[in-house]
């Protein structure tokens, strides 16, 4: 027998022969493990001897297993080492990387500016109800001002009631009043909405909104945060702006921020030239908008600012068409795109 198991060990070309001759031999019902059983039935005497016979078998049949398991394992790894070679000379294959889209980035160049200012970050919904978008924030009933932003309207509810694409980021100021106590000092980033289509006027778009509340705050703090917003969005000191007073049923008084530029050119230079680039809308919270959102105008003040994402990317990016934005032309993406 154990001539014969040995030979069958040294014949077994692969590991799954090799394991069907071990539980052949030493299974459960190996020949082996047979032997083994017929111990019970010996006198003592034949039993010691026979046993250690047995055993030592069937150690040295294990032994051998064990070597031959090595040795095939070894010719098997070898044999994959050959077949599997990796030539370090190939060319890698080419991919395409995806990239930030500049709305997003510039997005995130604001928020941290403004996150560094001391702002939370806040947030609404895009679909708005006419109390947030225009009610709460002083828009007389039936006034055309209500028009002025050519809003997307949703079919009225059963209730009549009219929901709508959210025509700025202004609800946001309303839905914080509302659910937190002054002082408040946040930004509200994300998507509008109004029917506009032209070069620097597109649909959807994105703003940053801006709220401040607390005490003895004045239009000084106003310019002084968007002056210092500015310079660091920009990189440079040489940011010139205007104030120019305007009107917003939100705000009291009202102004927009134009940037200097120089537009003879191409693209837009920012910090020479002469013309002016309306940037954003600003103001001191209006007292009826204050009311509105259940704050004393007698002890609170505060202002809030309202800016064009795209159209601060465009100028820092010197992008000439707003709606190349949405284009998704790859090639204008990965020129203008910022590596992930
Ligand atoms: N919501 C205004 C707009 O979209 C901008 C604005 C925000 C003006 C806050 C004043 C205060 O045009």
């Amino acid at each position: 027998l154990e001539a014969d198991v040995l030979a069958q060990v040294a014949a077994a070309g692969d590991l799954s022969t090799l394991d069907a001759v071990r539980v052949a031999a030493v299974g459960k019902t190996g020949s082996i493990s047979g032997l083994l059983k017929t111990l019970g039935a010996m006198s003592p005497e034949e039993r010691k001897t026979q046993g250690a016979a047995i055993n030592a078998l069937r150690d040295k049949v294990q032994e051998a297993i064990a070597a031959k398991k090595a040795a095939l394992e070894a010719a098997e790894l070898d044999a994959r080492l050959a077949s599997e070679t990796l030539d370090l000379s190939l060319p890698a294959p080419y991919r395409r990387k995806g990239s930030v889209h500049p709305t997003m980035q510039t997005m995130d160049e604001m928020i941290s500016i403004f996150a560094e200012m001391g702002f939370a970050v806040a947030e609404g919904p895009d679909i708005e109800d006419d109390f947030h978008n225009f009610t709460a924030l002083n828009f007389p009933e039936k006034h055309p001002a209500r028009e002025m932003h050519d809003t997307f309207f949703f079919n009225p509810k059963e209730s009549g009631e009219r929901m709508l694409l959210r025509t700025h980021t202004s609800p946001v100021q309303v839905r914080t009043m509302v659910s937190q106590k002054p002082p408040i000092r946040i930004i509200a980033p994300g998507r509008t909405y109004r029917c506009d289509n032209d070069a620097t006027h597109t649909p959807v778009f994105h703003q940053v909104e801006g709220l401040v509340i607390d005490k003895g705050i004045h239009m000084g703090h106003l310019k002084w945060t968007l002056e210092t917003f500015l310079a660091r969005f920009f990189e440079t000191d040489a940011v010139t702006t205007q104030f120019r007073p305007h009107h917003f049923p939100f705000t009291e008084p009202s102004a927009e921020m134009d940037v200097q530029c120089d537009r003879s050119g191409g693209e837009i230079k920012i910090g020479q030239g002469t013309s002016w680039l309306e940037i954003l809308g600003c103001g001191m919270v209006h007292p009826n908008v204050l009311r509105a959102c259940g704050i004393d105008p007698d002890e609170y003040q505060g202002f809030a600012f309202g800016m064009g994402v795209d159209r601060l990317g465009m100028l820092k990016y010197g992008m000439p068409d707003l709606r190349d934005m949405w284009s998704s032309d790859v090639r204008w993406l990965s020129h203008y795109g910022f590596s992930a």
